[in-house]
């Protein structure tokens, strides 16, 4: 008997095409912030164990970022690694360290080429030695470029990135270099990994997860949420496409009413 096969990906002529849509449409987000799931069920949809999942989900960022470069999105922010997920057994924390190394490896020489410039934002110290030597090395390699702006987030989580802006502002205070009255939200703003670059507009999630999972909580205040049904190894240009053309008829008002 045949194995049935997975209905075919879509195609690069519709990526083509949908890329011509989002042009005609206007403008694209700025900002597009990915949470990254479903690598796990994605294996075992194929009985094969988790971190061949998350070895596919690497050509699905390579495909993201490609579609941005191609789009004009100036900025995208991956979650590729939680602060919760250092729970996970340790055979698969490896594997994802493995991956992060090898990623860093082959992608590097290709980012620097297309300009793109990678930070790796989050709680590093926890990072081995490798991971940590590899992710200082493509941030290095990569400063020079400006069409793109690529955050992966690692070892991140949204409440402790608040909790060490608080106690930055506490020392601040206590130091007599800060007024408590002159805390503004700028204040805070300014002290979170992504103070460089503006919030996200558009928050995609995959695999039809509808919660934050503890990302970026500060900064998608005004996000235009969007769940992807597909996991994330099967996400790629056409479904990032898919995404802003979705964002582009949404009406964002901010609090205000529509003129
Ligand atoms: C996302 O896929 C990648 C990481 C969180 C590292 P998961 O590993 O969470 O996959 P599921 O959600 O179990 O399918
Ligand atoms: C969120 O996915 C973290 C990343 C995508 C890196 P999880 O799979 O860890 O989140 P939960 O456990 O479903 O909330
Ligand atoms: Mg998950």
């Amino acid at each position: 008997m045949a194995i049935p096969s997975a209905p075919p990906g879509p195609s690069s002529t519709d990526a083509a095409d949908l890329l011509a849509r989002v042009q005609a449409h206007g403008a694209v987000p700025r900002h597009v912030a990915i949470i990254m799931d479903g690598n796990g069920r994605w294996a075992r949809e194929r009985h094969m164990p988790r971190p061949f999942g998350h070895r596919a989900g690497m050509a699905a960022v390579r495909d993201v970022v490609e579609g941005c470069l191609d789009s004009g999105v100036q900025w995208l922010s991956l979650f590729a690694f939680s602060q919760e997920n250092w729970q996970r057994p340790v055979s698969e924390v490896s594997a994802l360290m493995g991956l992060l190394e090898e990623y860093i490896q082959r992608e590097a020489d290709a980012l620097e080429r297309q300009g793109v410039r990678v930070r790796v934002l989050g709680d590093l110290s926890r990072l081995n030695a490798r991971a940590a030597a590899a992710v200082d090395r493509v941030v290095q390699q990569t400063s020079n470029g400006t069409r793109l702006g690529l955050n992966l987030f690692i070892s991140y989580g949204g409440r402790a990135e608040l909790v060490r802006a608080a106690r930055e502002i506490a020392a601040d205070v206590q130091a007599g270099r800060l007024a408590p009255e002159a805390v503004s939200e700028d204040t805070i703003r300014d002290r979170l990994f992504t103070a460089f670059c503006p919030d996200p507009d558009l928050l995609i999630r995959t695999s039809g997860e509808q919660r934050l999972s503890n990302f970026l909580l500060w900064q998608v205040a005004y996000a235009e949420l969007y769940i992807a049904s597909v996991l994330w190894p099967d996400f790629g240009r056409a479904a990032l496409y898919e995404a802003i053309l979705d964002f582009q008829r949404r009406d964002r008002r901010f609090g205000r009413v529509a003129p």
